[in-house]
């Protein structure tokens, strides 16, 4: 698997990625791309998930968004990308949340020792819970 910096070249495989999930998020993936805040994985030459992330959380990094193809989820691939971005955020905080409904980014966080560090009401009846892990 390779991880890198994600390029125009990588629109439509990370379009075609965020259509497998919940949420509308094209216009908003083709600006964070544009302004360079995703990384991709590569599997075989294959674009299989991507990462937002950036620097603009009060100046902190922080995860926004994370996506893996259907087919290829529990392969570690997200792992990679979260791997990725603590490597260029050593030495820092990292932050990033997930509403409080989803079970299997909760079991994510924790398995890789990230601790709770406070809730948003953001989406009604299911809030944001942030979380947040000190690299070194
Ligand atoms: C959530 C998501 C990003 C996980 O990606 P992934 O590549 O499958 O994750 P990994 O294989 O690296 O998983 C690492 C660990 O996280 C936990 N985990 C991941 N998916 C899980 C699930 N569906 N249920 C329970 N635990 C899960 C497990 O502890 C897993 O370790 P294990 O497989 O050894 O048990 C992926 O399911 C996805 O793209 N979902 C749709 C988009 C989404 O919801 N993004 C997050 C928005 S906040």
């Amino acid at each position: 698997m390779r991880v890198r910096e994600a390029s125009a070249a990588d629109l439509i495989a990370i379009l075609s990625i965020g259509t497998t999930t919940p949420w509308d998020k094209s216009a908003y993936l083709q600006r964070q791309l544009s302004e360079g805040n995703i990384a991709v994985a590569e599997l075989e030459g294959e674009v299989r998930g991507f990462i937002v992330w950036n620097r603009e959380f009060f100046s902190l990094p922080f995860v926004w968004l994370i996506a893996v193809e259907p087919a290829h989820r529990r392969g570690g691939i997200a792992s990679a990308l979260f791997d990725y971005v603590e490597r260029l955020c050593a030495g820092s905080r990292l932050y990033s949340s997930t509403n409080e409904s989803h079970a299997a980014m909760h079991a994510f966080f924790t398995k890789r020792g990230y601790r709770r560090a406070g809730t948003a009401d953001v989406d009604p009846g299911d809030p944001e819970i942030f979380y947040r892990i000190d690299l070194t």
